[in-house]
């Protein structure tokens, strides 16, 4: 299971403690949070979790193997809310390409965000891809599920009256897919 941006990695260090099944990996450029997680499962005594320093698209492109992950984990990735900084949001067509080669038939995608506008792209370009379907049968965002805990980036939108929109899909096999 790959986490993308942790930040300080509370809510990473909870799933894990709570999903002892699951080896997560989760990848963060922020230094100062990698230590943060590391220590909170030295001190959890937790063995499921990796932490990984840097870009998770090089990562992602350049050292996991197709189909190698069973899950996908972005929340509150930066909301980069001025239209000339859209292009460096995270979720986008080609990122999911990409991301859609390294997880498996399956995996579970999963976003969250409390920026509106942000929620509203990854809803049309996770819906566009033909790699992956909404778990939703009304093609629409999700309730929080249970196992996300809530996390600090969020409680920070939540007091500032954000709205919070979970998003739920599945990787699909497709015709005419590539493994690149
Ligand atoms: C707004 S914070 C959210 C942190 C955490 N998920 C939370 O909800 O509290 C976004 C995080 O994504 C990380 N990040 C941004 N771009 C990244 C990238 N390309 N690869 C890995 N991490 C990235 C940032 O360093 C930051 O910690």
């Amino acid at each position: 299971m790959l986490e993308i941006g942790f930040g300080m990695g509370e809510a990473t260090a909870q799933m894990a403690a709570a999903d002892p099944g699951t080896n997560i990996l989760a990848v963060d450029v922020h230094t100062p949070g990698q230590g943060n997680l590391l220590s909170l499962a030295d001190r959890g005594g937790l063995t499921n979790i990796r932490v990984g320093n840097g870009d998770a698209i090089i990562l992602l492109r350049e050292m996991l193997p197709p189909d190698s992950l069973a899950g996908l984990r972005v929340y509150f990735p930066d909301p980069w809310p001025k239209k000339r900084h859209h292009k460096r949001r995270l979720i986008q067509p080609e990122f999911l390409g990409l991301a859609a080669t390294r997880l498996r038939p399956g995996a579970l995608v999963h976003c969250a965000t409390d920026w509106e506008p942000y929620a509203e792209q990854m809803l049309e370009v996770l819906t566009a891809h033909p790699g992956f379907a909404n778990t939703r049968a009304d093609g629409g965002f999700a309730p929080r599920p249970g196992f996300r805990p809530l996390t600090r980036f969020e409680g920070q939108g939540l007091d500032k009256g954000h709205v919070v929109n979970d998003l739920l899909f599945r990787r699909v096999q497709h015709e005419g897919r590539r493994n690149h």
